[in-house]
């Protein structure tokens, strides 16, 4: 069953309301790059906030950690990505377009039917040169995943955090890949952000720590609102195994082109502690103080996009509703997501109204993402909102000046409640933090 909305409704939300552009478009863009706009920017920091907030702060047994890109070649060496992290590669000999071999049906090139040439492996890092006389410069690779900054740093985390296994490390970053078929919007692309846990623990638990992370993991899409029957599972077949790997799930979704990966979660043994211990000689193991041995600990790795995470979210939460006999688009993101959080909205831009209006969205600001918009209809403006996710409108009119109440209109169910301005913060804190909240003393309900 495909999604129902189709990829190119999502990137015309996305360009209209300021969510994601096409990079360098006035050049004509770059292929597979993409700039989040003022709300791509909110609802990507809150994906990565949602995440961070799960993985680390909520745990007592992970830690952060943010490295760099550039880092001793000698790391990919180690990690098997200057080997391994290929892709076959064919090219037409008619038209030049690239392919991947694994993803071409049939024989001849897709898009012209023209011969093939037999495949060759294609490494899908990117390469650059480090230092200010290029002939000099000794070769550095962007990283294709932040996994090996934690891996090369695991001795350091250990000794200075005094903490015991199993420990989990955990980074958000830039990484990056020299995809041969980028495409389907910002889900792959050749530059993108990585959210990885690398979760260390005793060799002998990792089967038992592989199951409990593919849970945590599959729940925390479906606790921020993606659908349960649009997730499933997948393990990985031996043949299509990471080099590293010797175990792998998948968290597929419904994307519009079928089902695909949104997240893998993998349990890669050793072999990366091993690898980089024989590489740069210095030993990397644990000393397991309850157990009284020194071993090497095992690694389950879950590692997610964060673009291609927005992009399951948006899909998700997209809908195109008819409410009160008008149409409107909707994302019914979770509260948490949506990138603004509450729109002030005066009745119409009349003089009278903007101080009190003023006055609601600088009591607001300092503690939610907080939108003014005082131009066009209330209408267009409630539809605005709608598209970009807002869960609350608060609209100011002129019974506002008298009674100093104003209405709060809730972006799913509609409704609308009047409350006093005076209580206007703490409703809200309590809606958005999906509390109930008793505010029969505070507030007068009134008809839509
Ligand atoms: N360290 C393990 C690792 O990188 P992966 O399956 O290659 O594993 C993990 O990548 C996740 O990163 C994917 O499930 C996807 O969400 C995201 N990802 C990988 N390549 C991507 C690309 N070219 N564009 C966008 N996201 C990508």
């Amino acid at each position: 069953m495909p999604a129902k909305v189709d990829m190119d409704k999502i990137v015309s939300l996305c360009k209209r309301r300021g969510l994601i552009f096409p990079s360098s478009e006035i050049y004509g863009g770059l292929a597979s790059c993409w700039d989040y706009g003022p709300m791509g920017v909110e609802l990507k920091r809150n994906v990565r906030d949602a995440w961070w907030k799960a993985i680390v702060h909520e745990r007592d047994d992970v830690v952060g950690l943010d490295t760099s890109i550039m880092m001793h070649p000698g790391v990919w060496a180690a990690s098997g990505h200057i080997d391994s992290f290929t892709d076959p590669l064919v090219e037409c000999k008619s038209c030049h377009l690239r392919w991947r071999a694994d993803a071409v049906e049939g024989k001849g090139c897709p898009k012209c039917g023209g011969e093939l040439t037999e495949p060759r492996m294609f490494n899908l890092m990117f390469k650059t040169s480090m230092g200010p006389v290029e002939e000099e410069a000794s070769t550095v690779y962007l990283r294709p995943e932040t996994a090996q900054g934690i891996f090369v740093n695991f001795e350091n985390v250990v000794t200075t955090t005094r903490k015991k296994l199993p420990l989990g490390i955990a980074q958000i970053g830039k990484s990056f890949r020299n995809e041969i078929t980028p495409g389907n919007f910002i889900f792959r692309t050749r530059e993108f952000e990585h959210m990885e846990l690398e979760y260390f623990v005793k060799p002998g638990t990792d089967e038992k720590w592989l199951d409990y992370w593919v849970k945590e993991r599959f729940d925390w899409y479906v606790k921020l609102g993606i659908r349960k029957e649009n997730l499933r599972l997948r393990q990985h077949g031996k043949d299509e195994l990471a080099h590293y790997a010797r175990d792998c799930y998948d968290i597929d979704y419904l994307f519009p082109m079928g089902w695909s990966e949104l997240e893998g979660i993998a349990n890669r043994g050793d072999f990366d502690l091993i690898q980089h211990a024989k590489h740069s000689g210095k030993e990397l193991s644990y000393y397991d103080n309850e157990a009284g041995e020194k071993y090497v600990p095992y690694v389950i790795e879950p590692s997610a996009g964060v673009d291609r995470s927005v992009l399951a979210f948006l899909i998700d939460a997209y809908d195109d509703e008819e409410v009160e006999g008008e149409k409107r688009t909707v994302l019914h993101l979770h509260r948490s997501l949506a990138p603004v959080k509450v729109a002030v909205l005066p009745l119409s831009r009349n003089e009278k109204l903007t101080p009190l209006a003023k006055e609601v969205f600088n009591k607001l600001c300092p503690n939610f993402v907080t939108d003014y918009d005082d131009s066009q209809s209330i209408g267009r403006r409630y539809r605005r909102q709608d598209e970009i996710g807002t869960p609350f409108c608060v609209t100011i009119d002129f019974e506002s000046l008298e009674d100093k109440q104003v209405t709060i209109r809730e972006r799913d169910s509609l409704a609308q409640i009047r409350v006093p301005i005076e209580g206007l913060d703490k409703i809200l804190e309590a809606k958005l933090k999906g509390e109930a909240f008793d505010a029969s003393p505070l507030w007068a309900t009134r008809e839509k």
